[in-house]
């Protein structure tokens, strides 16, 4: 039988929330439908065009932001502090690789989380874990952790008024290469990094002057970079409820670029099933407990007729098992000629748990996973093409080491992750500007 908006219903759905209320779950579901959609279908096209430039190296990927977002931190301020992040780490890499880069925020939608328990227990007492702010609340009380559809209504207009104040940040000019001093922080002033910093920001402002001059108008297309938006595609109702018919296509219309994390990657489970049958590029999250058959079986479910821009595999193996994990897949992959676009998520395989009970990633590590996907490629005549981050444009001490040296007892003082731990600004242009030196 030919693939149906509902097919995944007959799959097992991992990580799904138990709603108490299935009735006042469909209640909501039918008023996400008739609302307008987060993104359009000629958005979505224009990312697998990018995403497929990518794949033939003329850009580099950068998709970075929150593990999870939060309803509460939702504002103007954050939206606008999460681009400007996104902005001078991309600036550094076209200053630094001489190549395009394309930026995708984990913005706009990205409140559902994949849990390794159910359950939590604290003193005796056991709560369904928190899931994300889509589905139930952080604090440890039976009412917070209690599954509620109406979150999955808020979280929808919450991701509408953040796409809706990025549109206007963009189309303002606060992305215009013309001004990029604007994206600075003021806690940067004294960073160990500032001085390398506003040396490739004047760099950039020459180059922008000289092709002016040379061309004796304004360029337009340094006046808009865009953004696009992309979240873990976990619940299925939800995003079903945002699937659009467009010709004899499906589009996702919850964001540009949905992934599947590796909780849910199951071959023969429901998120598989039900991406196989939607036109947007798809991110795939690759890690140690995938074999290269899996891999080659997903790429052809996913993208069955090996369209360039369609598949993006998110390789998370941590820095100790990328050598021997990541390499026997390239090759399986490449002796199908199988096209997909590869980045390297150096965060999710790299989480430790510090003695005094902070989850943290040491900086060391997340930058020794990148430069060794690099060589991994290049050795096998591949591309690693960009890189998925978990950052913030907050003065937040969740990731050990970089410039400023940080250790576990600094942890206590910023950390404000509800989920996994995230570079701060500084860490992520200190990256940026690591990155710059790999190949
Ligand atoms: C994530 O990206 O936040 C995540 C849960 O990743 P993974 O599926 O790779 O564990
Ligand atoms: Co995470």
């Amino acid at each position: 039988m030919s693939w149906q908006p509902d097919t995944w219903r007959d799959y097992a759905a991992a990580q799904q929330p138990e709603w108490p209320d299935p009735q006042a779950l469909g209640l909501t579901l039918e008023r996400i439908r008739a609302l307008p959609s987060l993104v359009t279908v000629a958005e979505v096209r224009r990312l697998r065009a990018e995403l497929a430039a990518a794949e033939r190296g003329e850009q580099f990927v950068l998709q970075g932001g929150d593990c999870a977002e939060s309803f509460a931190e939702c504002s103007s301020a954050r939206v606008k502090s999460q681009l400007q992040v996104l902005l001078q780490m991309s600036l550094i890499l076209v200053h630094g690789r001489e190549q395009g880069v394309l930026r995708i925020g984990r913005i706009g939608g990205q409140y559902a989380k994949p849990r390794s328990a159910p359950t939590e227990t604290r003193d005796g007492l056991t709560l369904p874990s928190y899931r994300g702010d889509n589905v139930n609340a952080p604090e440890f009380t039976a009412q917070a952790r209690n599954p509620d559809p109406q979150r999955l209504l808020q979280g929808h207009l919450l991701a509408g008024m953040t796409m809706n104040h990025l549109r206007g940040l963009i189309e303002g000019g606060f992305a215009d290469l013309h001004h990029p001093q604007f994206w600075e922080f003021p806690w940067m002033a004294d960073s160990p990094q500032a001085v390398e910093y506003r040396r490739r920001v004047q760099g950039v402002r020459d180059a922008v002057r000289f092709m002016e001059r040379l061309t004796r108008a304004s360029s337009s297309a340094l006046e808009r970079i865009a953004l696009y938006s992309s979240h873990e595609a976990l619940l299925l109702d939800y995003e079903q409820a945002q699937l659009q018919a467009h010709g004899a296509e499906h589009y996702a219309l919850s964001t540009h670029f949905p992934w599947i994390g590796v909780r849910t990657a199951a071959l023969d489970g429901a998120h598989m099933a039900f991406f196989a049958g939607v036109a947007n590029p798809i991110g795939v999250k690759v890690g140690p407990q995938m074999d290269p058959e899996w891999v080659l079986e997903l790429c052809r479910r996913l993208n069955p007729r090996n369209e360039a821009g369609k598949l993006v595999l998110i390789a998370r193996f941590g820095a100790d098992a990328v050598r021997d994990g990541l390499p026997p897949i390239i090759e399986r992959l490449a002796a199908e000629q199988r096209r997909v676009l590869w980045l390297c998520d150096p965060m999710h395989g790299n989480t430790e748990t510090t003695a005094n009970g902070y989850k943290t990633r040491p900086f060391a590590k997340i930058q020794a996973e990148i430069a060794a996907s690099f060589e991994i490629h290049r050795a096998l005549g591949s591309r690693l093409g960009g890189v998925h981050l978990e950052l913030t444009g907050d003065n937040v001490t969740e990731c050990l080491g970089g410039a400023r040296d940080l250790q576990s007892a600094d942890l206590e003082r910023a950390y404000t992750s509800r989920v996994d731990p995230r570079l701060n600004a500084e860490q992520a242009v200190e990256l940026a500007l690591s990155l710059v030196e790999m190949e």
